[in-house]
């Protein structure tokens, strides 16, 4: 199994700032936490609409998760990543991402907001889907999390 932050043993803090407008993200950032909690790392998450863009805390592994509008992130999302500022060097982060239309580019865009901030993504992003507009979530995005977590510890 991959462990891309080569973290295995040590206790890891992962910071997760999300927005969701129907809940449906926010489900996955609950089932999430607790996923990565069982794993015996700590994690601590904040909506985006609660938290200034440069003083959110420092962590080892930062999660972006967010819905897809118009086939990107809302635009209060843009928002909080082009204005995101993180002083530790190499950051590491990766993405959530739930849409409707697999096609969507929404991991793309948030990549290409967070690159020229030197952050590094570990590992590739994951992507839930809804059944309309409001959910439900599709069936199985909880296996689909737990894969994520092991895939990332
Ligand atoms: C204004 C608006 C535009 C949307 N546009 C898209 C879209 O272009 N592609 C897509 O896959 N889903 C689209 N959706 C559906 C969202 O993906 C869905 O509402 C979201 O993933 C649900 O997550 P949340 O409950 O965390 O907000 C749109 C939703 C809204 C409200």
């Amino acid at each position: 199994m991959a462990n891309y932050l080569k973290f295995r043993g040590t206790i890891m803090k992962v910071y997760i700032a999300y927005e969701s407008k129907y809940g449906n993200g926010k489900k996955c950032v609950e089932y999430l936490t607790e996923a990565i909690t069982k794993k015996g790392h700590s994690v601590e998450t904040s909506s985006i609409r609660e938290i200034n863009p440069d003083s959110i805390p420092s962590a080892d592994l930062y999660i972006f998760s967010s819905p897809t509008h118009i086939g990107r992130p809302p635009r209060k999302m843009k928002k909080f990543l082009n204005n995101l500022e993180i002083s530790q060097e190499e950051a590491k982060y990766t993405t959530m991402v739930t849409h409707m239309d697999p096609k969507a580019k929404t991991h793309q865009i948030i990549n290409n907001l967070l690159q020229p901030k030197g952050m590094t993504k570990v590992p590739d992003g994951v992507r839930i889907k809804v059944n309309g507009m409001k959910g439900p979530l599709e069936e199985g995005y909880e296996k689909k999390l737990d894969a994520f977590a092991n895939e990332i510890f």
